[in-house]
């Protein structure tokens, strides 16, 4: 019991020593040195009252859009949230994707499927009539990705607002988009560069769930995995039946999700377990033992799995946005940087 109290006392000690030493040591440091430590990361200074004073409506006239264009062509919401994807996961979530310039990602071969670009120009075109020059394009894809989400039968979560639009875009980036035949170590590398983590890998991916791809991105497991002439020995026997018979050609397409296409549920999770999962990129999650707990807890709790994705889309809503004063614009046309 004495040594008790006695470590107890000394630790008291060192702990008031250290902080001595620690508030000692902080008047002795220059403010150029500390300056870094205390500087805030860019996603603190998005907030959900971003536009409350400058454009109240916003999320309103945006959700109303994708409503409505939704209802016209429900394959648009797949397409929004992937456009919110290959958009942040080029030179962060500013827009770049949308830039419709000579040698800009938008032109790329690796972003031929991408669409959804009108719905998006219309929203920014009323957004402009509105509250002109406020509303970042940026901000407008996050916001459309999280209605799409909900119009598709997922969850809502709060948007937090004021990113602002890049001004470059390369063509030449949009191959670092993962494509479907990387591996789950690479997956891990390119998320992890992003400030994601294994956990946001499974539960993004769960955007599969609804949605198509063309077959040029299975073709290689249907017909010919590994340059073998065979098909992937992990693929279902029956489902790759069905898949011999709907990819003929390369733009043939295909849904994700085999079981309940358009909805947006676990049932994606539910597939990899009976090895229908359509990309390479998805039935590994299940296969690679760091991700399959991961799998098998979605595909066995739906409500963990919505809780999470609205957690995990926030974070791929802040990757490396732009916020600072000196930092991009608020672009007029999406399409287009604003000239001065
Ligand atoms: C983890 C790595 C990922 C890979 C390898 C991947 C790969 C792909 C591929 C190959 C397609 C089909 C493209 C085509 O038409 O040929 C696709 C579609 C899609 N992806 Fe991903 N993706 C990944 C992550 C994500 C993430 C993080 C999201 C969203 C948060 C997402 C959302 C979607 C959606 C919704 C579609 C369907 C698009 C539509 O129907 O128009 N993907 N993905
Ligand atoms: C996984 O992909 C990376 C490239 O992203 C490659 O360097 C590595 O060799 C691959 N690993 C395996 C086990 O195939
Ligand atoms: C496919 O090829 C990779 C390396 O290229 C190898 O590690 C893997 O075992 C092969 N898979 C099959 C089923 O042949």
């Amino acid at each position: 019991m004495k040594l008790h109290y006695l470590s107890l006392f000394l630790l008291v000690i060192i702990l008031e020593l250290s902080t001595n030493v620690y508030g000692f040591s902080s008047q002795l440091v220059t403010k150029k040195t500390l300056k870094p430590l205390l500087l805030p990361p860019p996603e603190a200074f998005l907030s959900i009252g971003h536009y409350h004073a400058t454009c109240p409506n916003a999320e309103g006239i945006i959700s109303q859009k994708v409503a409505a264009w939704i209802k016209k062509d429900p394959t648009l919401a797949p397409s929004i949230i992937r456009l919110h994807f290959h958009d942040c996961a080029i030179r962060g979530c500013d827009a770049s994707i949308l830039l419709n310039h000579k040698g800009s990602e938008r032109t790329a071969f690796e972003s031929k499927t991408l669409r959804g670009f009108q719905l998006i120009d219309e929203i920014k075109f009323e957004l402009e009539k509105t509250c002109p020059r406020t509303v970042s394009c940026a901000d407008i894809l996050t916001a459309a990705a999280r209605d799409a989400t909900i119009f598709a039968g997922g969850p809502f979560w709060e948007v937090p607002f004021g990113r602002k639009d890049g001004k470059i875009s390369l063509s030449k980036e949009a191959k670092l988009v993962p494509q479907g035949h990387e591996n789950i170590t690479g997956l891990l590398n390119f998320f992890e560069e992003r400030g994601l983590d294994m956990l946001d890998l499974v539960t993004l991916s769960g955007s599969h769930t609804i949605g198509r791809t063309t077959c040029y991105s299975v073709m290689n497991r249907i017909y010919n995995f590994n340059n073998t002439g065979k098909p992937d020995p992990s693929l279902n026997i029956y489902y790759l039946k069905l898949l011999k018979k709907r990819c003929k050609r390369d733009f043939d397409m295909v849904h994700l999700d085999v079981i309940t296409p358009r909805t947006f549920d676990t049932t994606y999770y539910t597939n990899l377990v009976r090895k229908v999962g359509l990309l390479s990129t998805d039935q590994l999650l299940f296969s690679d033992e760091r991700t399959t707990p991961f799998v098998e807890a979605f595909a066995t709790q739906p409500f963990v799995f919505t809780s999470q994705f609205a957690v995990s889309m926030v974070k791929l809503g802040n990757v490396q946005v732009l916020t600072r004063p000196n930092q991009g614009e608020i672009r007029v046309n999406c399409n287009y940087v604003n000239v001065v």
